[in-house]
């Protein structure tokens, strides 16, 4: 209440009301009351929901605007069944900046709910050209999940981002506020994006503790996590989706965690000799085109990922609506975002961004500088585990046959699991009596 307080006295002309206890809160507020939670997601939010449970009345709507598990909120919103009260699970992106000037809001649960919330949504939010970021999403947990797979493409950027500056770094030997000139002049073209935007602007930061050197470099190489990205990939695994760029950066955060035992290792593995000795622009030209694909790959399986839910949950997902309410407020905010609209408004049931003709002919122009910077990694050794698996997820896309049969065979060998034939209609299967495993024999 105290912090409050100093907050309302600090801006006199808004005429912010302080509630002490939820009851006083409550009673203010005009009704139906529309009360949005900011609060930690988990057993949080399900106390505040018993607390105001009693106190609210029929038709009031809670709006959750935490990154709740979407099956959290599908099961708050069967839990408040009954008891009039609407219930709202809505994205918020845009940190605190967002919160102040407008964020992209992603709401999804009853219908007639988000009716009432439209006018003061519409409002609060970031605004573009063609309109206010939010949009409805659908029943139940649909806003909550497309905001956890924009924070699943939101680790995908910023681990490419991280890969493109340490490429810069250890093969060029670029200093910070060198690679911030770079990244500001990428942020000019394709790649104008929030995310290239304050890394520019980080990487000339001077440490405000020892001002004579980067404060990119003060910072340890650990990363945190809250979770949402791993949600993303858990899900993607759950539904059998391939979403591997977005789950490599959730590997990335987590061996970067285990920087006593990277450390230890980097004592004891050996790696290549190789340098990099060809031209610096060349590379540095590259790497934004490495960038530019392999962003477009995380993007891809994002949206391929929101496919496959709407059909599992039930959902009716307006992806060219998604982009749209992405390109103002929120943390993945771009301009590319633009060109995802146009793919869906092309074609609503475009099966992955790959194949929409912009796209398709980007990344042909930009795919071997793509390679090259892969391949360099590789044999210099340095890791950038979400540029190789967004290329590998391209090439497996567009591979019209994969090793696979050889996988079922061994599937059918050792367990019987059975296989279909490239001579037969798919769902049939079939089983060979192989031999005993455990005493292999020459088959003829
Ligand atoms: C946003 C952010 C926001 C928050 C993430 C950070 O869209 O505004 O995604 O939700 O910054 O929770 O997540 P990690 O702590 O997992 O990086």
């Amino acid at each position: 209440t105290e912090k409050t307080k100093q907050f309302c006295d600090a801006h006199p002309g808004k005429q912010f009301k302080i509630g002490a206890t939820l009851q006083e809160f409550v009673q203010w507020i005009e009704r139906p009351r529309k009360i949005v939670l900011m609060v930690s997601a988990g057993d949080a939010v399900d106390a505040v929901i018993k607390e105001l449970r009693p106190i609210l009345d029929e038709g009031d709507i809670i709006i959750d605007g935490g990154n709740s598990l979407f099956k959290d909120t599908d099961r708050r919103i069967a839990e408040l069944q009954g008891s009039g009260i609407r219930y709202v699970g809505m994205g918020v992106s845009g940190g605190e900046e967002g919160a102040r000037h407008g964020p992209s809001l992603m709401p999804g649960g009853p219908k007639n709910a988000y009716a009432a919330i439209e006018p003061m949504v519409k409002k609060i939010s970031a605004q573009v050209e063609d309109g206010p970021c939010v949009t409805y999403l659908g029943p139940g947990g649909a806003g909550q999940y497309v905001k956890m797979v924009h924070n699943g493409i939101e680790y995908g950027d910023m681990q490419l981002i991280c890969e493109a500056y340490q490429l810069m770094k250890e093969l060029l030997s670029l200093r910070p506020d060198e690679m911030a000139k770079v990244f500001g002049k990428w942020n000019k073209g394709d790649l104008d994006s929030f995310l290239i935007e304050i890394t520019a602007d980080i990487l000339q930061q001077n440490d405000p503790a020892k001002p004579q050197r980067f404060f990119v470099d003060a910072v340890l190489d650990t990363a945190g996590q809250k979770g949402t990205g791993k949600w993303t990939s858990i899900n993607a695994l759950d539904m059998g989706v391939c979403a591997p760029t977005i789950t490599e950066a959730v590997y990335a955060r987590c061996i970067s965690a285990i920087k006593a035992e990277r450390v230890a290792a980097g004592k004891k593995l050996k790696g290549p000799r190789h340098r990099y000795t060809g031209p610096k622009q060349k590379l540095i030209n590259a790497i934004r085109d490495a960038l530019y694909c392999s962003k477009v790959c995380a993007y891809a399986q994002g949206f391929a990922l929101m496919a496959e839910a709407q059909k599992e949950y039930g959902w009716k997902l307006d992806f060219g609506a998604i982009a749209k309410i992405w390109r103002g407020g929120c943390i993945i905010r771009a301009r590319f975002l633009q060109k995802i609209t146009d793919a869906y408004t092309r074609d609503k049931k475009l099966p992955n961004l790959l194949l929409d003709p912009y796209f398709k002919s980007k990344i042909n122009a930009a795919q071997t500088n793509w390679r090259h910077v892969v391949s360099i990694a590789t044999v210099t050794g340095v890791p950038c585990p979400a540029f190789m698996s967004a290329l590998s997820y391209y090439d497996s896309y567009r591979a019209a046959r994969l090793p696979a049969n050889l996988l079922q065979a061994q599937r059918d060998y050792f367990g019987a699991h059975t296989y279909e034939r490239v001579d037969k209609p798919r769902g049939q299967f079939f089983h060979v009596d192989w031999p005993d495993p455990t005493r292999p024999q020459k088959r003829v």
